[in-house]
């Protein structure tokens, strides 16, 4: 006979269920990108990746970016256009539009515009009336600065006075390397997705099934905060008689490299490998952003084996992203973690504890920037970080160290990732490959 026993009343009043319950508030300045708010604001001093250019046809798209809906295109020349979705005549929606040998042309009554806005043609009217130069000479389609790079498309959709350099970092031409690009929406806001690159704690977690055994020790962690808008997140990890370290790199706003998913598990020795992927956390709206990004394939990445949507999805958030409920719950990625705050999370009730220290710090740094800017300070761009190619640190680095007698091992630990970081850190005067050559060279003598 089963017998039931009453929970001790005198436990009850720790139970506090009924005062946390509720809903806390977000960050308002974080989480709102959309026109003239002001991390809105902030962003548009940026280039943002906004489509990968395979996805476009001969069809124009509808895209959103920063909040704003736009449509983007490519003409019969080749050139790339982003303009506002509605047509200045009287509103139609351009994605209904046809791109035309240059530019293109509105499906209500036929106006065309080039990739810069100016009206090329506006077919209703009589040509060389009064009313059609007028009409050319004073109105515009609204429309941003693109440029095309290995297979995204980049948009400026700040002002004009502030288009800032592109910038180019080093991982873009690293010899051998195959770079593919790739994206991934997350039902979310972007500040929860962008959180992840400088919290090397879930990785032991969240991830501890998903790469190898290696991604589930803790090690010791170090946050780093250079040129005040870079950030760098590293875990150093013991595996077997080797020293794992490895780099996850955020440069703001939303630039974000770490180490391979496959190509490093700590068994194997690697000197200054490089990121699994080159990405940027890009809002479409409060809700909704997406992750675009080059998977990095080749001696210094991934191995070319998961050169696939399939493998791209894993180096992304660890798990396939189209999966039945129960497979989510068996194994969660971030698509998981981070869609599960809620569509905006509420920053309110977070609870900040000393492994969370790289997420503080980076966005008090954004919102640092977007009051500087509502000041009219600009905040620094990438450009500014090197006089030419912007030097990265996203990387692995696992040496043959046993454990010694004589030595703690956590001072061990540590000692090993300042030896890795301050070669690392003491190169960026070198440019590309005699960088990388420079560091691996260091790195291996390091006893
Ligand atoms: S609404 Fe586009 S041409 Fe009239
Ligand atoms: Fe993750």
């Amino acid at each position: 006979m089963s017998e039931t026993t009453a929970p001790d009343k005198h436990n009850f009043s720790a139970f506090c269920g009924y005062h946390q319950s509720g809903e806390g508030a977000p960050n308002e300045i974080l989480t709102r990108t959309g026109p003239q708010t002001p991390c809105g604001e902030y962003m548009r001093r940026y280039w943002h990746p906004v489509c990968i250019t395979s996805e476009l046809d001969d069809k124009p798209k509808l895209i959103k970016v920063l909040g704003e809906e736009l449509v983007v295109f490519r003409d019969g020349e080749g050139q790339y256009g982003l303009v506002h979705k509605k047509c200045p005549h009287r509103r139609a929606s351009l994605e209904f539009g046809n791109c035309q040998q240059k530019g293109i042309r509105c499906c209500y009554h036929g106006w065309a515009f080039d990739v810069d806005g100016t009206i090329l043609d506006i077919p209703g009217e009589p040509q060389g009336s009064e009313a059609v130069a007028r009409t050319k000479a004073n109105l515009r389609l609204g429309a941003y600065p693109v440029k095309e790079f290995k297979g995204l498309l980049f948009a400026y959709l700040g002002p004009p006075e502030a288009l800032p350099e592109f910038p180019i970092y080093d991982t873009f031409d690293i010899p051998g390397m195959i770079m593919t690009p790739y994206s991934v929406h997350f039902k979310c806001n972007w500040i929860q997705v962008l959180d992840a690159i400088v919290d090397p704690v879930h990785t032991a977690f969240l991830h501890q099934s998903q790469f190898s055994d290696g991604f589930g020790m803790m090690g010791e962690l170090e946050f780093y905060n250079r040129q005040s808008s870079r950030f760098l997140g590293t875990a150093t990890r013991r595996v077997g008689d080797n020293i794992w370290v490895r780099v996850n790199e955020l440069i703001l706003p939303n630039f974000t490299q770490a180490g391979a998913a496959f190509a490093a598990d700590g068994t194997k020795i690697r000197h200054f490998g490089r990121s699994a992927f080159t990405r940027w956390v890009v809002p479409l709206d409060d809700e909704n952003c997406i992750a675009f990004a080059w998977g990095n394939f080749g001696e210094r990445g991934d191995p070319l084996e998961w050169n696939t949507w399939e493998g791209m999805q894993l180096i992304e958030q660890g798990e396939l992203i189209d999966r039945s409920y129960e497979e989510k719950q068996a194994s969660p990625g971030d698509v998981e973690a981070v869609e599960s705050m809620g569509a905006i999370s509420d920053h309110e009730k977070e609870y900040f504890v000393p492994g969370d220290r790289g997420v503080g710090m980076y966005r008090n740094r954004i919102r640092k920037f977007c009051r500087d800017l509502e000041k009219g300070e600009s905040p620094p761009q990438p450009a500014d970080l090197a006089d030419g190619v912007i030097p990265t640190y996203g990387s692995d680095t696992i040496l043959n160290i046993p454990q010694r007698d004589d030595q703690d091992e956590t001072a061990l630990l540590r000692e090993t990732n300042t030896k890795v970081m301050d070669i690392i850190f003491s190169n960026d005067h070198l440019d590309g490959e005699n960088r990388d050559n420079e560091i691996i060279q260091s790195i291996q003598a390091i006893r």
